[in-house]
């Protein structure tokens, strides 16, 4: 069964009221790929505006969620509320998160877990350092990253994973198209053999880091490119180009 190709938009902290109803109003008149599943990540404050205002069929997703139910979590927001205001989706593990907010692998896990337990769909993010990556450890630490996951759940039918290298997120520098496909057939072939071939063939890897209406059309082309994580380009008009790039 082909994978159905999947942009999401993490708005990351951005946006305001006016702004984020400015970008609905445009991807709601905009003539979008009817194959492509569409999510858009506002920050917290604005999830139910974008619920309110998006139209049907595209879906909003938190960019975190915690792991413990409702009760004295002092800025946090649970799985349950997320679900009481339609929002299906969340990212995790982003590296502004891993990296800026500390968190480690263990801790993404837990609320991947989470999340996926009630019922909320997860992006998945992985990715490496600049370091990382010329020391040759691209495959370990994003391998390393999913097996956390991997200890904790059994189900991969609601996850999308999303591989983002550090060094390629907001700078321009796009991973090649032939650096992006090497990590996503590894990423594949390790559902393969550590989690199922049912896993390896549906789950969607979608690539993150610069992404923009220039550069989409050929990443989309590669065989294990399912999709999208953009970040910048997802404020502007250009987003659109990025959800039709697999037409
Ligand atoms: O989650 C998306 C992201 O980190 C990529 O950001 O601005 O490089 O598209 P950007």
């Amino acid at each position: 069964m082909a994978r159905q190709f999947f942009v999401g938009g993490n708005f990351k902290m951005n946006g305001s009221v006016d702004g984020i109803k400015k970008i609905i109003g445009h991807l709601n008149d905009a003539k979008l790929d009817p194959n492509t599943e569409v999510v858009i990540a506002p920050p917290a404050l604005y999830l139910l505006l974008a619920r309110e205002h998006l139209k049907p069929g595209l879906e909003v997703a938190a960019q975190n969620v915690f792991d413990k139910p409702n009760g004295a979590f002092t800025g946090e927001i649970s799985v349950d509320q997320l679900k009481d205001s339609n929002i299906t989706w969340t990212l995790l593990g982003h590296s502004e998160r891993r990296v800026v907010l500390q968190e480690d692998d263990q801790f993404v896990a837990s609320k991947t877990k989470a999340a996926l337990d009630g019922g909320i769909g997860v992006i998945f993010c992985c990715g490496e350092s600049l370091e990382q990556r010329e020391s040759n450890k691209t495959i370990d630490v994003v391998t390393s990253q999913l097996k956390a996951v991997k200890d904790k759940i059994s189900d991969w039918s609601k996850i999308v994973i999303a591989y983002e290298p550090i060094w390629a997120i907001g700078t321009g520098k796009v991973a090649s198209k032939e650096q992006a496909q090497e990590v996503h057939a590894a990423i594949r072939s390790w559902l393969k053999t550590e989690v199922s071939e049912k896993a390896a063939e549906e789950t969607r890897i979608i690539y993150g880091g610069s992404v923009s209406e220039n550069n989409c059309k050929d990443l989309s082309k590669q065989p294990d490119i399912d999709g999208f994580l953009v970040g910048g380009a997802s404020l502007k008009p250009a987003f659109v180009d990025i959800i039709n790039s697999h037409l």
